[in-house]
């Protein structure tokens, strides 16, 4: 299955060097980092593969899609991002959120996820009701990540280690609370903390816990928890794989 990426523009490229730089120093300085992954975790999920809809195509910048009730929170991470838009008219927003997302990534410490230009952007917002529900299980994770995306098993519990970063608010999930004591850090203790239970002040969500339940995503955790190079290596992969969801199919 080989990617056979757009060429892109000598001006493009360099406008998409000096956007991930102006990204850096911003998403820093705001502490913006777990928000402009979840914009671009978010923006990407939607994928069906059955019917080739939904995915990384800049329809977040549309107010319907803000509307989704998964995406409570989210208008305010395009908000911020939209003074660079305009900075950098050429690039498209499908890039330009899937760029948030792996310099969010990169500056808190986790890995290098390579990024690949050229995404346009769509005009047709997915239909509501594709990303996860933090209340359900292991089938409802296979349902939305396997079947309807096309990701695998193992991405499933790589990517669940995204909740390194970050925390659930009230107002916007239902849910109050980061899932580690360093949510500015990417780092492999999402999966320490799973393994080590509940905690006083710490969050974990049913989808989270239902990782521990599940013959293939146990031992995932697991090997995550004790080796947090294997976690940066299969997270870089399934992060590449999501944020090219529909993108540049051979
Ligand atoms: C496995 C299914 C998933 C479920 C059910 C889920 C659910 C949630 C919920 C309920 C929140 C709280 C939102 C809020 O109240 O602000 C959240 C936040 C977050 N999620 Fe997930 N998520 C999932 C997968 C992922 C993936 C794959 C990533 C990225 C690789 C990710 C990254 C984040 C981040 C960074 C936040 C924190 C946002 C912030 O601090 O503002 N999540 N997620």
């Amino acid at each position: 299955m080989g990617k056979c990426y757009p060429t892109v523009s000598e001006e493009y490229k360099k406008a998409i060097e000096k956007l991930r730089r102006k990204l850096r120093g911003f998403i820093a300085d705001k502490n913006c980092a777990p928000l402009m992954l979840r914009l671009a975790w978010h923006s990407a999920g939607t994928y069906d593969v059955s019917s080739k809809t939904g995915g990384p195509f800049g329809t977040m910048r549309l107010k319907a899609e803000q509307a989704h009730g998964a995406n409570n929170g989210l208008d305010i991470a395009v908000r911020l991002l939209e003074p660079f838009k305009e900075q950098f008219p050429i690039v498209s927003y499908a890039d330009f959120y899937q760029l948030a997302g792996v310099v969010a990534v990169e500056i808190t410490g986790g890995p290098d996820v390579p990024f690949h230009p050229g995404r346009e952007d769509k005009t047709e917002p997915p239909v509501e009701g594709r990303l996860p529900d933090a209340t359900q299980g292991n089938d409802h994770l296979r349902d939305v990540f396997v079947k309807q995306m096309g990701l695998s098993d193992k991405d499933i519990v790589a990517l669940s280690g995204g909740h390194t970063l970050g925390r659930c608010h009230k107002e916007r999930s239902g849910f109050e609370g980061p899932w580690t004591t360093n949510p500015l850090i990417f780092d492999n203790s999402y999966f320490t903390e799973l393994l080590s239970g509940e905690k006083e002040g710490l969050l974990q969500l049913p989808t989270d816990k239902a990782l521990l339940n599940d013959p293939v995503f146990r031992p995932l955790v697991e090997k995550y928890a004790a080796d947090e190079d294997a976690f940066f290596a299969d997270y870089a992969e399934a992060h590449l794989k999501l944020s090219e969801l529909g993108y540049a199919e051979a």
